[in-house]
């Protein structure tokens, strides 16, 4: 007898298993089952905050060069533990690790890749603030995939994923995914322990007026970042004609949620802070997976110079600059860079003339 809901397995049966494609018999339903095994385990964890004896710092940097908590590590382990067993992953690859984590002799393998950051937004866990889990899918091509995979198997563009995904731990846990037919969100229902859908074909506005960037990089941004921040600052006085607002969480997850919800734009753009990095965020278990996601739902999302689904990855915790959400706004700020790499800018970005300025001529709609 049908309750009427759709529980996440119910939606990948009718989504994947019911298809007659070759992914219908590959078992990707069953590895997703197990990454929202993860998810429950981790939203669980979180949910005893310092109860739970988790929090702190394991006095250990990972490959970036960056501080991890015991929750970093915590997290990690339960990815591993859910997936490694089932017999659908050749190997997997995440934040938390140096080098492709090998499937243990012990399990057999298949023909997955899972790239993911266990917890997303840690430095938010201090002040019980959102926190989220990212995924990706990809399947092994070319190489044999018994013995293993290397990291070549994984330097494969976004737009090969058959999979992807967020956990977003905020007042409800909600997994949001999308296998290639639109994105779809599923809220937890925590005492029986189903992820039912709650937020079918989510669909970005393709207009904003809300932005969010980490404004404390202002001085090292390329001007055409500078150019789209400013205008969105004139506010109804300036060029836009209208007012912006401006959030920062600080977790991607929370951050890419909310433009899921109700659109907008989020930026970790190219910048000269650290001229070594390309960007902030990774483009393996970041930026790929959330550019799927905001692409299946209607938005876009660049490096500012390329569509981030068609970067091809040279190693796997490559960064790269991510301008994501509705497209009119992110396909505008992709203007302002290729206008600023042509030279064609000059009456917008040079200090000779503000914003403002009676010699300005009309922008651009
Ligand atoms: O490491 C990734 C991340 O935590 C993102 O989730 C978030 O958008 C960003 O870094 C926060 O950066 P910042 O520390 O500059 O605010």
């Amino acid at each position: 007898m049908q309750d009427g809901r759709t529980t996440l397995s119910k939606f990948l049966i009718n989504t994947l298993d019911r298809k007659s494609s070759p992914i219908a018999a590959s078992g990707l339903s069953a590895l997703l089952i197990d990454v929202a095994a993860s998810i429950k385990t981790i939203s669980a964890a979180l949910t005893r905050g310092a109860l739970g004896g988790n929090y702190g710092s394991a006095e250990t940097v990972n490959t970036h060069g960056e501080e991890q908590k015991k929750l970093d590590i915590a997290t990690n382990d339960i990815f591993l533990q859910h997936c490694e067993w089932d017999g659908l992953l050749a190997g997997m690859v995440s934040e938390e690790m140096d080098e492709v984590y090998a499937i243990p002799d012990t399990w057999p393998r298949g023909e997955y890749l899972l790239a993911f950051d266990p917890l997303d937004g840690s430095s938010n866990i201090d002040i019980n603030g959102v926190v989220g889990s990212i995924f990706s899918v990809l399947r092994v091509t070319g190489e044999p995939h018994d013995a293993g995979v290397s990291d070549a198997a994984f330097l494969r563009p976004g737009h090969e994923q058959v999979a992807a995904g967020y956990a977003i731990y905020g007042p409800s846990t909600m997994l949001v995914l999308s296998v290639g037919n639109g994105t779809h969100g599923f809220t937890l229902e925590r005492d029986v322990g189903n992820f039912v859908l709650t937020h079918s074909d989510i669909r970005i506005p393709e207009d904003s007026c809300e932005f969010a960037i980490n404004a404390s990089n202002e001085r090292f941004w390329e001007p055409p970042v500078r150019r789209y921040v400013q205008e969105c600052k004139d506010g109804r006085s300036g060029c836009r004609t209208r007012d912006f607002n401006m959030r920062w969480i600080a977790s991607m997850v929370a951050e890419v949620h909310r433009i899921l919800m109700r659109g907008g734009v989020f930026m970790y753009p190219r910048d000269f802070k650290t001229p070594a990095m390309e960007g902030r965020l990774r483009l393996l278990y970041e930026a790929s997976p959330m550019s799927f996601l905001v692409e299946q739902a209607g938005g876009l999302a660049i490096t500012g110079r390329e569509r981030i689904l068609d970067v091809v990855p040279r190693a796997l915790h490559q960064r790269v600059p991510v301008i994501l959400g509705s497209k009119n706004e992110v396909a505008r700020i992709g203007r302002y860079h290729s206008e600023y790499d042509r030279g064609a800018d000059k009456p917008y970005t040079s200090p000779l003339f503000n914003e403002r300025s009676l010699f300005l001529p009309e922008a651009p709609a």
